[in-house]
């Protein structure tokens, strides 16, 4: 049933980096999506220094355009926006002044940090780039694992925070789990996504992470992270988008 959600993060791109394997994948990822409620998604293969983003950019374009052209003859409904996983790591020089592709049409980009050390380091650098960033899968780094409150930090710096679907089921460990539920009691995570990369992930990802995410937030709460904030973010823009999430 279409509930208006929208997927910020994904790799339903098929045979791209480490996402879907083949067009066929690509389109009953969508259907466990739209099956769950989702209506759009951003497209959102990895991103890392070195990449040409022009060419990875073109290519997700291209394959938009045949994934739609194939749900349309299945008469399925469903929006898919470029985006990308932006790999972020402060010791790395980026030389390309256009390296981060955003969100859709935004002026949101989603960013990847390093998984292992200090978060501040690395989020320092981030905010001086001056961009509008939202933190995927906040609750997987290890040093928020170790002390969640280190995300408030982020968010207080300005960034918006992304959960995984998976990370409330345990798909990334227990401790992960315990960061992510800790969060989500904090009030501090602005959307859900589901950062699937195959279609034998994606429908227990979706239904054991629907059911855990409605025992944990009110209806209303539900509704901001999955459709609310991320639409927002794609379409009136990160600053209303920043400030809505925080009411
Ligand atoms: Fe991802």
């Amino acid at each position: 049933m279409d509930k208006g959600y929208t997927d910020l993060h994904s790799h339903i791109l098929y045979e791209t980096d480490d996402g879907s394997g083949s067009l066929e994948e690509t389109i009953n990822m969508i259907k466990a999506l739209a099956d769950a409620g989702f209506s759009a998604s951003c497209a959102t293969p990895h991103n890392i220094p070195g990449n040409d983003n022009i060419l990875l950019l073109s290519k997700s374009r291209e394959k938009i355009r045949i994934i739609g052209e194939t749900l349309e003859q299945q008469h399925i409904g469903y929006t898919i926006n470029t985006g990308a996983e932006n790999y972020f790591d402060a010791s790395l020089e980026i030389k390309n002044p256009d390296y981060f592709i955003p969100l859709g049409n935004s002026e949101t980009f989603l960013v990847e940090i390093p998984f292992i050390g200090e978060t501040s380091h690395h989020i320092d650098a981030l905010h001086k780039t001056g961009l509008h960033c939202i933190i995927a899968h906040v609750e997987r780094y290890m040093d928020i694992v170790q002390n969640p409150d280190k995300a408030t930090v982020l968010k207080q710096a300005g960034f918006l925070l992304q959960m995984n679907f998976g990370s409330l089921i345990g798909v990334y460990g227990a401790d992960v789990m315990k960061a992510a539920h800790v969060l989500l009691k904090k009030g501090i995570v602005d959307v859900i996504a589901t950062d699937i990369h195959d279609i034998h992930h994606a429908g227990p990802i979706l239904k054991k992470g629907m059911k855990r995410l409605e025992t944990l937030l009110s209806p209303v709460k539900v509704n901001q992270v999955l459709r609310d904030n991320p639409s927002g973010i794609l379409n009136r823009g990160y600053a209303t988008a920043a400030s809505e999430s925080k009411e």
